[in-house]
């Protein structure tokens, strides 16, 4: 199991390795529009475990830039494995 935590709400949501984070983004209150990585409504600040995220996306990389930033989108990353910290 992997774990996501909100930094903004404090909430933690345990999720199967490998899952899709929008669902549990989108209910912890993280807007989305597009869910396909190209308005950026979604974006969202990993504090910690960037390392337990997927590969950023070609549309992340586009809209996000060289992928040195603590910035994902989440309607396209996954969490692999572990916990990861989030804010929005
Ligand atoms: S919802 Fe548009 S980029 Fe994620």
């Amino acid at each position: 199991m992997a774990k996501i935590k909100f930094e903004t709400t404090n909430e933690e949501v345990e999720l199967p390795d490998d899952s899709p984070l929008a669902e549990a983004c989108e209910e912890a209150g993280v807007p989305f529009a597009c869910t396909e990585g190209v308005c950026g409504t979604c974006v969202i600040e990993v504090k910690e475990g960037k390392e337990n995220l997927s590969k950023p996306t070609q549309e992340e990389e586009d809209f996000l830039g060289d992928g040195c930033s603590e910035e994902r989108l989440a309607c396209q990353c996954k969490i692999k494995c572990g916990n990861v910290v989030v804010s929005f």
